[in-house]
């Protein structure tokens, strides 16, 4: 199906012709149309032995930061090798429209910045990025090609690890904070591609209800969130998020 076909309820598209302020609230479905495999599709050939959630973890790291390193080097390399889709540029034309329009994304893979959306949350971090395990500054460049895995930090020799919010780890204070801040002062809440079930981004969208903001799910499947919602659009997000943005501002 195309955005063309897809029809959006006209007091939706209303609401969001007329919000002065959208957040949106991405997951990993968001990315699914550009390819971007999710953890456990990453977990093919050579991979396919290893738990993704024994990987992505502090103790992981510690117990065995080659082989965490190398995990983290591999899908580094998928994601260079991704564009954004639909979806994300219709996330980013809501810039231009919306007086402010903010994107909380729980995606590591930096494409609704590479998509132009201008003010981007990142919840989980970026998996481009990389900093010290030590002491926690990022590391402008390093070696992947090079003998020592992982490279070492240039300031203090400490080990670098992907700047990303591994499981059992405390996400961004200010990150939260940023984005707690818009769902609860924004008129439209799109929550693209999210099973909605990991905590604490699951919060958001019941903060935002309880704001008063008027909450939409973008997503082929049910979660937790369907009932809660006042308006659930049932399809991919690279054809419906294009759709809502066309029928709120036609050409
Ligand atoms: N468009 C929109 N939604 C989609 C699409 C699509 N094309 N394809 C799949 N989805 C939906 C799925 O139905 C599912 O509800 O995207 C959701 C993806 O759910 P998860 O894989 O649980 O991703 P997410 O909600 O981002 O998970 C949060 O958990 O795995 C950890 O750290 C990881 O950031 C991730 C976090």
């Amino acid at each position: 199906m195309s955005a063309s076909d897809y029809s959006i309820p006209p007091d939706l598209a209303r609401a969001l012709r007329n919000a002065r302020t959208v957040a949106a609230l991405t997951g990993a479905g968001v990315s699914a149309e550009s390819g971007v495999p999710t953890f456990r599709d990453a977990q093919t050939g050579l991979w396919a032995q290893f738990d993704p959630c024994e990987l992505a973890t502090p103790s992981a790291f510690a117990r065995n930061p080659t082989l965490v390193w190398d995990w983290y080097a591999m899908r580094r390399a998928l994601v260079r090798g991704v564009a954004p889709n639909a979806g994300h540029y219709a996330l980013a034309a809501l810039d231009d429209h919306v007086p402010e329009c903010l994107v909380a994304t729980q995606n590591v893979d930096g494409l609704h910045q590479q998509a132009g959306s201008r003010w981007v949350i990142e919840l989980h971090g970026n998996i481009t990025r990389v900093k010290c395990a030590s002491c926690g500054r990022q590391a402008l460049a390093w070696d992947d090609a090079g003998p020592q895995r992982p490279p070492r930090c240039a300031y203090c020799s400490g080990p670098l690890r992907p700047d990303v919010v591994w499981f059992e780890e405390m996400l961004p204070d200010d990150a939260v904070a940023a984005a707690e801040r818009a769902v609860d002062t924004c008129d439209v809440l799109l929550v693209a591609g999210t099973s909605s079930e990991v905590y604490p981004a699951a919060e958001l969208p019941r903060r935002a209800l309880r704001s008063g903001a008027r909450v939409v799910e973008i997503n082929p499947l049910a979660t937790p969130l369907s009932e809660l919602a006042h308006d659930t659009l049932r399809g991919p997000s690279g054809v419906v998020l294009p759709a809502l943005v066309a029928a709120a501002f036609p050409a």
